[in-house]
């Protein structure tokens, strides 16, 4: 790995009772020294702020798992990058869940991790083919146009900022993992076509893996030259499988 900070993120999803929560911030925060990698934990919305009462003054960061694409006015349900810099340092975009369940386009996800540069959170874009695509041998063509999405609406500037997930949505949530070198296959690609219009950025750059990572596969991924950190669904939900995944990017 370049000159990297690993980066352990945890997307809990539409999981856990606010006391659930609160908890578990606590024992991560508890069990984090706060050294050789960053670590960032995103609830859902309502608990926000009383997770971010338990991570305050502590190494672990906060984030939220949507922005808007705009600031404040009439967008009933929305949340603005705005308000979530007031609580978060990151913001899930364009995970395939939103994509899939919200008609999230490429475009769309492109303009929300640009609203989030803009408000000063680090947006974590989510991208990944579903398996009719890996299986028509046309996933790191299908990612690609993803990442042209993103990094066009960023700009030169702005994508040495913004952090990519690779996550391939066949390996969501469904104990079927990529393996190591599918993954870096990928996040290779990823790499090579950030660097071809914008060598700095490409360099730094952080991408992530997400897909049933867990306590044990962790290790495998983080030693590849471009995976850079995971981001985590189910083994986040416990502090001690999510604990051994950070100790394995340290
Ligand atoms: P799982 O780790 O549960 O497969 O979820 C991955 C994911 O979607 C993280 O954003």
């Amino acid at each position: 790995m370049a000159d990297r900070t690993p980066l352990i993120a945890g997307n809990w999803k539409m999981n856990l009772e606010e006391w659930q929560a609160v908890e578990l911030a606590g024992s991560i925060a508890d069990g984090f020294k706060g050294t050789g990698v960053d670590v960032v934990l995103c609830p859902p919305f309502p608990w926000l702020v009383p997770v971010a009462a338990v991570l305050q003054g502590t190494p672990v960061a906060l984030g939220a798992q949507d922005c808007s694409t705009e600031t404040a006015g009439a967008y009933t349900g929305q949340v603005s990058p705005a308000m979530l810099n007031a609580l978060c340092s990151y913001v899930i975009v364009g995970h395939s869940e939103r994509r899939r369940d919200c008609c999230e386009s490429n475009e769309l996800v492109g303009q929300k991790a640009n609203a989030a540069l803009a408000a000063g959170l680090t947006p974590i874009a989510c991208v990944g083919e579903a398996l009719d695509i890996r299986d028509a041998g046309q996933a790191i063509s299908w990612v690609e146009e993803q990442v042209d999405a993103i990094a066009s609406a960023v700009g030169a500037e702005g994508v040495a900022r913004i952090v990519i997930a690779y996550e391939p949505i066949w390996a969501i949530g469904t104990g079927r993992s990529a393996t190591p070198d599918d993954a870096e296959d990928v996040v290779a690609a990823i790499r090579a076509r950030v660097s071809a219009t914008n060598a700095t950025a490409g360099a730094q750059l952080r991408i992530l893996y997400g897909g049933s990572a867990n306590a044990e596969n962790a290790a495998a991924y983080l030693a590849t030259a471009n995976i850079d950190g995971l981001l985590v669904g189910g083994a986040s939900l416990k502090a001690d499988s999510f604990l051994e995944i950070v100790s394995a990017a340290i």
